[in-house]
């Protein structure tokens, strides 16, 4: 990979010095496009002996442990993990820290095979009716190689309720996926709970798809994932689908390592469900399964957007793995069925914000829909549209296919702010009007926000927001 990728049509903006890194803004329309003026190397997978691949001490002791929210509400956990040798136990001890009963949850156990890879024994375990705002402290394992974690769970939904989000997509495992997961980790602005935007390990991405990427993945962000809920949309190297060796169930490693609380939201799949937590109502969607009219995924998100009460839960988020609105030379329109199937609901029901992955590179968008074509008008073209969400691309994470870094020229003027570099974001919910959006890029301190909006809640407080930076 080259360096710095000129184009022709920008105007030289301004020059920022950010550290040791020289960053030129190329302004076009309204929006921002910046591009580093640095090596972009490619990203480069850890190697199997990395430090973050270590398995846990101990025969059978229990490995790549993760957590998401386990029913609708917030008062209830899934907890995960693998034993490589033989099943053990699946149930789950916890306790609160000042407590001094035990408590215990039963959990299942199941495995799979792929090609040639035989999967550990994964463990999914729920646990219900925990107490709202409480540190709970968990063990899985038997014996002296049990592991003991802990969570905190969420305030009781409402709308006052501040609390924060952590964004991002297209993980992987290289060295730049690990340098994403530590900003993440040392912002200071500390994520509770992560909205993790699909593509997960690019385990695909090997000869046979070796599962063995996949054991090595959850081994990876068991530092993060153990400790606060993942919430997982599932992305296009999700699929896994080979009829060439015979393996034609999609999502197949994928949903048996990940489990969702879907029928808590009353979806028939683990690939499109909702979640309420805090003051945040949390709707995941898949690019990948069937979106058309009449199929489940229609079905359910046509009855599940009117559910939504802004004035119990203020923030409509939505996630999804392919975008809808995307200026990059890299899956460009590949989000555009589904944009056109979906948008005017997203629209009608004010949703706040949108995140997907996928492209390998940031942009945000203004707020802006498309949803007036009707074939014979021509109004073919996205318009500022108050009511419509900000579309976020935060494909960012630092995947082994490197950076997407090729843009349309010129910025189109839906596009507020486009950057090929990797980070992560957050999403800091203050109250019922007012978030504070931040994305931050690798190369810089911990600190420091390379984008950011103050988002304002698009029921309680629909005003413009663009410039409210
Ligand atoms: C699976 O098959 C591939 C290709 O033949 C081989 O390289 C690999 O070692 C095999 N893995 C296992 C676990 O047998
Ligand atoms: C990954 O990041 C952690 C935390 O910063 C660090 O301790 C570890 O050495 C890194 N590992 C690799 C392989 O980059
Ligand atoms: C796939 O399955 C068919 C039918 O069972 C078998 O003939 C073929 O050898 C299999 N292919 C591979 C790559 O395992
Ligand atoms: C919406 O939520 C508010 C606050 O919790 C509640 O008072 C109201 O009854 C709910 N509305 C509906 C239609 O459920
Ligand atoms: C399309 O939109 C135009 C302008 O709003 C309107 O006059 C026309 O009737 C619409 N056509 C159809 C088929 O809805
Ligand atoms: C960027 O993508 C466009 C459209 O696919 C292509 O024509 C162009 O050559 C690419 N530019 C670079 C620098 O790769
Ligand atoms: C909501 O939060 C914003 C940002 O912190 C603050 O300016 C505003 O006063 C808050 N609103 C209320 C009602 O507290
Ligand atoms: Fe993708």
């Amino acid at each position: 990979m080259g360096g710095m990728i000129r184009y022709p049509n920008s105007c030289l903006g301004s020059l920022l010095v950010l550290g040791l890194v020289l960053n030129v803004a190329v302004v076009s329309n309204a929006g921002k496009s910046t591009t580093f003026v640095r090596k972009v190397e490619k990203a480069v997978d850890m190697p199997l002996d990395s430090d973050v691949f270590r398995l846990p001490p101990g025969h059978n002791a229990p490995q790549q442990v993760h957590i998401t929210q386990g029913d609708h509400v917030g008062k209830g956990v899934i907890v995960s993990w693998v034993t490589p040798i033989s099943p053990g136990s699946s149930s789950v001890v916890y306790w609160t820290e000042n407590s001094k009963h035990k408590y215990k949850a039963k959990g299942i156990v199941t495995k799979y095979k792929y090609y040639n890879y035989t999967s550990g024994y994964i463990h999914h375990c729920t646990i219900k009716n925990l107490e709202y705002n409480t540190k709970y402290n968990y063990k899985v394992g038997t014996g002296k190689y049990a592991r003991t974690f802990w969570f905190v769970t969420p305030p009781e939904v409402g709308p006052d309720v501040p609390y924060t989000f952590g964004v991002i997509g297209d993980l992987g495992q290289t060295f730049d996926s690990n340098k994403t997961l530590t900003h993440y980790e040392m912002n200071p602005t500390k994520g509770k709970t992560l909205l993790f935007v699909g593509d997960l390990s690019y385990a695909d991405n090997y000869p046979f798809h070796d599962n063995v990427r996949w054991d090595t993945w959850g081994r990876f962000v068991e530092r993060s994932a153990a400790y606060q809920p993942w919430i997982l949309t599932a992305g296009n190297h999700e699929l896994d689908y080979v009829p060439e060796i015979n393996e034609t169930e999609p999502f197949k490693p994928y949903t048996h390592r990940y489990h969702v609380p879907y029928k808590a939201s009353e979806s028939t799949a683990p690939l499109w469900y909702s979640i309420k937590r805090a003051s945040a109502y949390i709707i995941v969607l898949s690019s990948y399964s069937a979106y058309g009219k009449y199929t489940p995924q229609y079905e359910w998100l046509q009855n599940e957007l009117p559910k939504v009460n802004r004035s119990e839960t203020p923030w409509l988020i939505v996630l999804v793995h392919s975008p809808w609105y995307n200026s990059y030379n890299y899956h460009y329109m590949e989000g555009e069925t589904m944009r056109v199937m979906y948008e005017s609901w997203l629209v009608q029901y004010k949703v706040d914000v949108v995140f997907a992955g996928h492209v390998h590179a940031y942009e945000r968008s203004e707020r802006v829909s498309n949803i007036a074509y009707n074939i014979t008008n021509g109004l073919c073209k996205p318009v500022k549209d108050l009511s419509a969400p900000v579309y976020i691309t935060i494909g960012d994470g630092g995947n082994s296919e490197g950076l997407a870094a090729n843009m349309t020229e010129p910025q189109p003027s839906y596009s507020a702010y486009r950057e090929a570099s990797f980070g992560h974001a957050t999403f800091d919910i203050k109250n019922r009007t007012h978030a504070h959006y931040s994305w931050h890029r690798n190369q810089d301190g911990y600190a420091v926000q390379a984008d950011s909006m103050w988002f304002h809640n698009r029921y309680w407080r629909p005003d413009d927001d663009s410039s409210d930076h």
